[in-house]
């Protein structure tokens, strides 16, 4: 099941702690939970040391021995905001004191409760604990981005179980569905369609199922999609969302420079330049690179180059692009046309039909690196971390 962010609501009144509950849902992908106690101190400590995200406290009567009580309680994990009398002096200083992350006046908590809530919402988003996204561009046709991207979303989601998507970018000419012998029933393009409309369940219905971890996102196989007709908020929008719900966002990117990719290349955390083994590919990378660093200003420790096909006899080593293109983020896969073809014809991730080949290992070190994954052991995926209640 897709993990949302939640919220817990706690006080003494029902019929608020409603209406508050209607407010936060209706910020899309928040899952507000209600706690209604009489005494609300008996329940405030279990939500703000569990592994709660963000807790609600609407203060009774009894203000503030709740928030000395609050002060008191060690180990807090849980983002707090307090719902008060603001005019109360006693109160919002007991409030500092006791670690809340926001004080709203009860009288307005209507107009304010949405954006405060809205704000952690997208802090979450820029603070990295969503998920990680990874764009895939080649330097030139034919490099191996897609099959790149194909493995290592793979690879993620089966050594380490991370919850990963891959979404296929490449809306006039994408392949991943061959990868992995997959038809979508509904198309990215109808999802961008109707973002407005989408969360983080109903997205699930676009998306291809491969396992139990990786999800694939895909052009339609028959309709092609104009220049022009994508629209670019909702790409945001669709961004946004999957950092949500997956922790590895893989997107396969067409080799283009067009305000969908630029909206692309712009929000990932990586860009993943693909390029084989030969004298023009490292000078198409020199370029692709000052394209992103000087035109759309995008940092080069962003940038990994991945030389594909690789081959320790060939006569340009690694050194010679680190030198060429002056970047030394590289990482090499190994070139194996057989397997690689017959995989292909299986319509099978070659990291499944062969992990042991060196090419899958070569994807694994990319894989892991590009997650930050420091530890052999399968790592939980951070949105296990909402699994609380
Ligand atoms: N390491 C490898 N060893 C052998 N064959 C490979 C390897 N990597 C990719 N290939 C093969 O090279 C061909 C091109 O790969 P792929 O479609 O992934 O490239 P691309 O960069 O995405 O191309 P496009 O420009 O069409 O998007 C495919 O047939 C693929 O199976
Ligand atoms: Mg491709």
């Amino acid at each position: 099941m897709i993990e949302k962010i939640k919220v817990v609501l706690i006080g003494n009144e029902s019929e608020f702690l409603e209406e508050q509950r209607a407010v936060i849902a209706n910020l899309g992908d928040i899952e507000p939970l209600v706690i209604c106690s009489e005494t609300i101190i008996n329940v405030i400590k279990e939500s703000v040391q569990n592994e709660s995200y963000i807790v609600v406290i609407n203060l009774t009567d009894q203000g503030l021995e709740e928030l000395q009580f609050l002060e008191s309680i060690l180990n807090k994990k849980a983002m707090i905001i307090i719902v008060g009398d603001q005019s109360n002096i006693d109160l919002l200083s007991q409030a500092l004191r006791s670690g809340v992350k926001d004080f709203i006046d009860v009288k307005r908590y209507e107009d304010k409760l949405g954006g405060v809530i809205g704000n952690i919402k997208r802090n979450m988003l820029q603070s990295g604990q969503v998920g990680r996204v990874s764009a895939m561009i080649n330097v030139k046709g034919g490099s191996g981005a897609s099959f790149i991207a194909s493995n290592v979303a793979y690879a993620l989601a089966k050594e380490w179980a991370l919850k990963v998507v891959l979404v296929d970018f490449d809306l006039q000419f994408g392949s991943i569905s061959f990868n992995f012998d997959k038809t979508p029933k509904y198309a990215l393009m109808e999802a961008l369609n109707i973002m407005d409309d989408l969360d983080s369940l109903t997205l699930e219905a676009y998306m291809s199922k491969c396992n139990e971890n990786l999800n694939l996102l895909l052009p339609s196989p028959v309709d092609v999609v104009l220049p022009g007709e994508v629209n670019l908020p909702n790409v945001q929008r669709l961004i946004e969302l999957l950092r949500l719900n997956y922790s590895e966002i893989l997107i396969d990117l067409p080799r283009l420079i067009d305000p969908v990719s630029n909206l692309i290349l712009e929000q990932a955390d990586e860009i993943i330049l693909i390029v084989q083994q030969t004298l023009i590919h490292f000078r198409m990378a020199r370029r692709l690179i000052q394209i992103l660093n000087k035109d759309l200003d995008i940092g080069l420790d962003k940038i990994v180059i991945v030389i594909n096909r690789y081959d320790s006899s060939n006569s340009l080593r690694i050194e010679d692009l680190k030198q060429l293109v002056n970047h030394d983020q590289v990482f090499t896969v190994a070139n194996d046309f057989k397997k690689v073809v017959d995989s292909s014809n299986m319509g099978v991730p070659l990291y499944e039909s062969s992990p042991r080949l060196k090419t899958s290992k070569d994807i694994k070190i990319l894989a892991k690196s590009l997650a930050k994954i420091e530890f052999e052991t399968p790592k939980k995926s951070i949105f296990n971390l909402f699994d609380w209640f």
